[in-house]
């Protein structure tokens, strides 16, 4: 192992809702501290370098930096300890569904497809290591779809793909499809109509990783965890993170904030099941109160240094996210007009998930059948493979 190797920094982001106070609002500060006082002793022990703890809305998001590599057990279980003895707490002070997301009773190696969202990436730092940890609360991992792709292959968005030329060779996007639990590698610039086929079923595929072409440097990866297919019953939307690298080679900070100019519609908001215009907000207004939303996303920066995370600058805390804060507002009084009613509401197969289905179950026998003089031809969607 050359001694650049053993330097590799891991950056660990896992959130997980534990449970909150007055519904799915925001997470108490007493479960905050009770999780960061598990993370100080880990780093008095030298298995993590530092952390940070924080929350967005009603998930408490642990941010970490190691030597462990992504997917270390050791990890994962520090983790998953936080969120017991957060949860514990939570379920003392009796707030709202108190281990939300905490779908098994014990831990078993890795904490993906136990409940909470991970996103990790192990870098060799650079001199200067700038990064951006996104963090929503009422939306789901495909919510990162529409501006990743706008930051890493968009030259509307991102001056650098045209202009400087360590980003001009363009990037790799790692797309993964959550329902077949199979990914594909496409390239922009060159296959960018291929990826945005998938992509902008953004509920299915989604923006894993992205990597630069030019030396495959990790650039961004996302959560893709989504909780309702695992749990295989709605219990909370699969609040989504990802960690993004900047300058020097990747874009701007400037370059991968500007897509969240544009409040575009996610899937999340009032449980679970409606689309919203995601808000880029500051930390003290990362909570969700109107129709429990609307949805929310928060960008802190760090400078990664020696492992250690210097920071955070609270990126959308600025008023020149005013105006599309001011939109996102407008969007969603125009939005929430349609009520009970398509595209406001998901569609069918995500509502799957919910407690429609058992609503629909007492009208089963309502239901008279007729005699068609015609025949119908009725498709699964391609995207189906099964
Ligand atoms: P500075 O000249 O302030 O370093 O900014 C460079 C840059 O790339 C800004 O997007
Ligand atoms: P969370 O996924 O943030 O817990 O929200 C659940 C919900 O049902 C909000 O209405
Ligand atoms: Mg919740
Ligand atoms: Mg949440």
């Amino acid at each position: 192992m050359s001694e650049k190797e053993k330097e590799k920094t891991t950056i660990s982001v896992i959130k997980a809702d534990i449970g909150s106070i007055a519904g799915h609002h925001k997470v108490h500060p007493d479960t905050m501290a009770a999780a960061a006082k598990i993370l100080a002793e880990a780093k008095r022990k030298g298995l993590i370098i530092d952390f940070y703890v924080t929350h967005v809305g009603d998930d408490l998001e642990l941010i970490m930096t190691h030597r462990k590599g992504v997917d270390s057990p050791e990890i994962h279980e520090l983790a998953w300890e936080a969120f017991k003895k957060a949860a514990e707490v939570a379920r003392e002070l009796g707030l709202y569904a108190a281990g939300q997301d905490l779908l098994a009773e014990a831990f078993s190696g890795n904490v993906r497809g136990l409940g909470p969202g991970v996103a990790e990436m192990e870098i060799v730092e650079r001199p200067s290591e700038p990064i951006v940890i996104f963090m929503a609360d009422k939306t789901e991992p495909g919510a990162f779809n529409l501006p990743l792709f706008r930051i890493f292959a968009d030259p509307f968005n991102t001056a650098g793909l045209v202009i400087d030329p360590r980003l001009h060779d363009g990037f790799k996007f790692e797309i993964y499809d959550v329902y077949e639990g199979r990914y594909v590698v496409l390239n922009a610039p060159e296959e960018m109509y291929d990826i945005l086929a998938l992509i902008g079923t953004q509920g299915r595929y989604i923006i894993r990783r992205v990597y630069r072409k030019s030396d495959n440097e990790i650039a961004a990866v996302v959560s893709v965890e989504r909780l309702n297919l695992i749990a295989g019953r709605y219990v909370g939307k699969d609040d989504p993170v990802a960690i993004v690298r900047a300058q020097s080679g990747f874009p701007a900070i400037g370059e991968i904030l500007e897509p969240f100019a544009f409040p575009h519609l996610v899937a999340g908001w009032m449980r679970g099941s409606h689309f919203g215009p995601l808000m880029p907000v500051g930390l003290r207004d990362a909570k969700c109160t109107r129709f429990d939303g609307p949805p929310r996303i928060v960008a802190l920066g760090f400078q990664v240094s020696k492992g250690r995370l210097i920071g955070p600058v609270d990126l959308f805390d600025d008023p020149a996210f005013d105006e599309t804060r001011r939109l996102a507002q407008q969007v969603a009084d125009y939005i929430r007009r349609h009520g009970p009613f398509m595209p406001h509401r998901l569609g069918p197969e995500e509502m799957e998930y919910t407690t429609l289905p058992q609503v629909l179950e007492k009208l089963q026998n309502r239901f008279v059948k007729e005699e068609r003089r015609y025949k119908v031809h009725v498709k699964k969607p391609s995207s189906h493979s099964e």
